[in-house]
């Protein structure tokens, strides 16, 4: 059943749980997140990025997306992750999806909320949900403890939320995206004051590689919504590897199912510990 943010993620952020929100750009990673979800009764968050529209098309996508949401009744949302245009939200929009996140990260402060706030009044009056990002969850890879500076504010987090309408805001406490080099900080503290001040959903991005404890930590602060690629692609590659380093790795379709069955059992792990059941 396709619903928006709004529907998993509030009785999530109430009940302190969180929601899995995993990349998608084929059948195969359609397929993996969906088997996953269906077999844990969980429910669900397709993200698509716009950055995977270099290698999927948008509305292929949401037609694979929305068929497989109405094969089960556990709720499932079908996200726009990380667009910095506008003119991809409409489109996506346009295609059916039922919730996108603008990505005004890297725009200053006062832009960043003129932008949000009119992609969030545009999706709201077609029912579309909305998350932004504050502060800056840097996609180099290389560094385990981001500087300070890079960090959401507790003020401009207030501030933003109250004068965009958004639905959900990711912040920034420590988590990159992609690997880390070691482990990685997670500034709780900040989490905490946050959480504290405002009551939307709060959205980690960067799940892959974050310790456990960690993300339980923070589950129980008010994430309710975490982003996965990574790690569920890394599993997918190893298992890839081991095929192709035979002599004969068989047909394409043999790799594949194989690969996305290296997903299920990934997100899945993902699954059980954001319901804190692992
Ligand atoms: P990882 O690739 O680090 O899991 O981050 C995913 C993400 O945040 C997508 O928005």
């Amino acid at each position: 059943m396709l619903v928006n943010l709004n529907e998993v993620l509030v009785p999530a952020r109430k009940h302190r749980y969180c929601v899995g929100a995993f990349n998608i750009f084929n059948l195969e990673t359609v397929d993996a997140v969906y088997r996953a979800a269906v077999e844990l009764k969980t429910p669900v968050i397709f993200a698509f990025g716009e950055k995977y529209i270099e290698v999927a098309n948008i509305g292929i996508i949401a037609t694979l997306v929305r068929e497989f949401a109405g094969r089960t009744t556990l709720p499932t949302v079908l996200h726009l992750d990380h667009c910095k245009s506008v003119d991809v939200i409409y489109k996506a929009v346009r295609a059916g999806f039922t919730s996108v996140m603008f990505d005004g990260s890297r725009l200053p402060f006062s832009e960043n909320l003129s932008r949000t706030k009119q992609v969030a009044d545009f999706a709201h009056s077609v029912d579309v949900t909305v998350e932004a990002e504050l502060g800056s969850v840097p996609f180099d890879h290389a560094l385990s403890e981001i500087p300070e500076e890079y960090l959401t504010k507790v003020d401009e987090a207030v501030r933003f939320v109250e004068e965009t309408g958004v639905d959900a805001l990711a912040v920034a406490i420590g988590t990159a995206h992609g690997e880390y080099k070691g482990r990685p900080k997670i500034y709780h503290d900040r989490l905490k004051e946050i959480a504290g001040k405002v009551s939307l959903p709060l959205v980690l991005h960067g799940g892959s590689g974050v310790p456990d404890e960690d993300i339980l930590q923070a589950v129980r602060a008010g994430i309710a919504k975490i982003n996965v690629n990574t790690q569920i692609s890394s599993a997918a590659v190893k298992r890839l590897k081991v095929l192709c380093a035979k002599e004969k790795p068989g047909h394409l379709s043999d790799l594949l199912r194989e690969a996305e069955q290296a997903m299920v059992e990934e997100v899945k792990g993902f699954m059980r510990l954001f319901a804190g059941t692992n």
